[in-house]
């Protein structure tokens, strides 16, 4: 099975379990060949990704420009390679070794965001602008959105609401993604798992170290996966 339960920003609350019931309307076939525990690290970040710029973005079928942010966290390093999936150039904003991945993903350019002046550094325009750091506003990056594109973040806070009604009266637009675990968006995710497409920031740990894995989780972000197979 591929998919995952029902996420947001208000049900941040979760368990630990041997088995879960999903609905059918919301799971694929796990991608054939891939590990499970790579698997269940793509199913949200892969997804996010397409639906913040294929869905809400609008990115032109033909490619277009992408600019992502937090290249070194779990969402925002996979969407490098789903961007190029989706045939954009994509400029990745990181720091650290997330640089280095967005690179050998195939960024068009990366940028460091502990050295650069963001988005004062920035000369290009982009279709859409996916903060998957959520770390940013549209008020301030608007600039860099060619007319008609999008500036998508992970996360609905008082700013994006204030950036949501006064982009009402622009030229350029302002969403939130909520992801959803739809069947043909996994299917798709699992073909481009099946080519090669990457899961930077993927690691695995047995069950009986969940709390070291958790606490590595909320230092370094990333994905991390629990096996239960080799018991507890
Ligand atoms: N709404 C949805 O459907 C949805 C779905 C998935 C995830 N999310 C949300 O998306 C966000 C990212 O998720 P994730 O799994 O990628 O988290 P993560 O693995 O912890 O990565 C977070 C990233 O944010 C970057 N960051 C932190 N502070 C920053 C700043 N001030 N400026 C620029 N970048 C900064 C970090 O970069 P450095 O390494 O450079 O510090 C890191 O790359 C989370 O808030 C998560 O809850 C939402």
């Amino acid at each position: 099975m591929f998919g995952f339960l029902p996420y947001g920003p208000f049900n941040k609350r979760g368990a630990f379990a041997q088995a879960l019931i999903a609905k059918c309307e919301e799971i694929a076939s796990k991608p054939k060949g891939i590990s499970h525990e790579t698997a269940a690290a793509a199913a949200t970040t892969g997804l996010t990704a397409i639906q913040s710029m294929r869905d809400l973005g609008r990115l032109p079928a033909s490619g277009g420009q992408v600019l992502v942010t937090g290249a070194s966290g779990g969402v925002g390093s996979i969407s490098v390679g789903v961007a190029n999936k989706l045939n954009a150039s994509v400029t990745a904003v990181g720091s650290g070794m997330g640089l280095e991945i967005a690179r050998r993903l195939g960024a068009a350019s990366v940028l460091d965001r502990t050295q650069a002046d963001l988005p004062g550094n920035i000369h290009e325009q982009f279709d859409v602008v996916f903060d998957a750091a959520a770390a940013f506003r549209w008020r301030k990056w608007r600039g860099t959105l060619k007319t008609g594109g999008a500036f998508v973040t992970t996360l609905p806070s008082f700013a994006f609401a204030v950036d949501k009604a006064a982009s009402l009266f622009a030229r350029t637009r302002v969403h939130f993604v909520n992801v959803k675990s739809r069947p043909a968006d996994l299917e798709l995710l699992a073909g481009w798992l099946e080519e090669g497409l990457e899961v930077p920031l993927a690691t695995s740990i047995p069950v009986r170290d969940l709390a070291k894995g958790l606490a590595q989780l909320q230092k370094a972000g990333g994905r991390i996966s629990v096996r239960v197979a080799d018991g507890f």
